[in-house]
């Protein structure tokens, strides 16, 4: 197979590398996939005003995020089951995030132990995707296994009460096969007692996070301006504006929509990054244009990781990293501070 030039051309290698369920698994949304198809829609329908004869000569993207620096304002999205796309799972992505001097959300249904994959990168790359069990000690040992392990964040996803209705995955009757498992709970022994449903999530819950740990906490699944101020109000660190990849509750607004709002609500008190449907330089730099300190994504990895392993997710972030430098040199933005709001239509 040729080498994929975009993350676009990746998607398409992907799907002949990967059985139906596994696709569908990773690329499906909730009911009709209207917000998963919005995702997309809404970053073509952002327009941008370029400036010119601006020394572009030399592009610095480097940045912070919650104090670790990263080379690209672009980083790695919790997705479950990697060893779905590739025998070295999280492991093998948690290396190319690495070398690309990007971060990696680990998810909690990893199917590599949270350990292993600190084993394999500087642990200053990564952060860790929670989910609230309705047994706390459960939350709590996880939480204390991230600290032990060296993860620098605990991010936690807060659009899951229940799981989004993904027909594609009920047609296939989709399940891990059994030679993989989610490893974070089998080397603890709680192997199936991790599904959350119906866990009581809630403010109060989140109070308890801030007291049981001292990393920062993040956010995740937050759309509206209420709750970007009640995330503040109850001692946040980072927000993730995301629909969850249009997989949870259909027909919401592409989450690049949700982010103006978000970020009026969050009044400069934590940071504010953004996911969904980021597939090219040009996307990074609007969601930046729009205030994200910066992006995730989530279903090119597994594209990357499905085509060709560790390197396929290297090339997948390179690719990413040179288009955002040459959309950066193409709208006279030599730095991030250059990226404002006034690059976009209408401002
Ligand atoms: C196959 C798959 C599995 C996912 N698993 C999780 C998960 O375990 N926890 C979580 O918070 N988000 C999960 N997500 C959502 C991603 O973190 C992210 O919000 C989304 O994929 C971003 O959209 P994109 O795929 O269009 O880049 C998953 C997404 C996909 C596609």
């Amino acid at each position: 197979m040729l080498k994929p030039v975009n993350v676009f051309e990746y998607e398409k290698q992907a799907r002949e590398c990967l059985e139906l369920a596994i696709w569908d698994y990773y690329q499906g949304g909730s009911d009709d996939e209207i917000t998963l198809r919005a995702n997309r829609s809404a970053f073509e329908n952002i327009r941008l005003r370029p400036r010119v004869l601006v020394d572009v000569s030399t592009i610095d993207m480097s940045t912070t995020v919650l104090g670790s620096p990263v080379q690209m304002p672009l980083l790695i999205a919790p997705t479950a089951f990697h060893r779905l796309a590739h025998y070295d799972g999280e492991c093998a992505t948690a290396r190319a995030v690495d070398a690309a001097g990007s971060l990696m959300v680990v998810a909690t249904f990893a199917t590599c132990s949270l350990e292993s994959i600190a084993a394999v990168c500087d642990t200053n790359r990564l952060w860790f995707q929670l989910y609230i069990y309705r047994d706390l000690i459960v939350t709590e040992e996880l939480v204390r296994r991230a600290e032990a392990a060296g993860y620098r964040a605990i991010v936690l996803t807060v659009d899951a009460p229940r799981l989004g209705r993904r027909e594609r995955d009920m047609r296939n009757a989709f399940a891990l096969p059994a030679t993989m498992s989610i490893a974070n709970f089998s080397t603890s022994g709680y192997a199936g007692s991790y599904i959350p449903e119906p866990a009581i999530v809630t403010w109060q819950t989140l109070e308890w996070l801030r007291s049981a740990t001292t990393l920062p906490i993040v956010l995740k699944g937050i759309m509206t301006r209420n709750d970007a101020q009640l995330a503040v109000a109850h001692g946040i660190d980072g927000i993730v504006v995301s629909n969850h990849g249009g997989r949870q509750l259909d027909g919401t607004i592409a989450s690049i929509e949700a982010l103006p709002e978000v970020i009026e609500g969050a009044d400069g008190r934590c940071e504010v990054y953004c996911d969904g449907g980021i597939r090219r330089g040009t996307d990074v730099l609007k969601a930046l244009a729009l205030g994200a300190r910066a992006v995730l994504v989530g279903r090119p990895t597994l594209w990357g990781l499905a085509v060709n392993g560790e390197e396929g997710v290297r090339h997948v972030l390179q690719l990413l990293h040179d288009e955002l430098a040459l959309a950066m040199s193409l709208a006279g933005c030599p730095t991030l501070q250059d990226i404002q709001a006034s690059l976009l239509k209408n401002a």
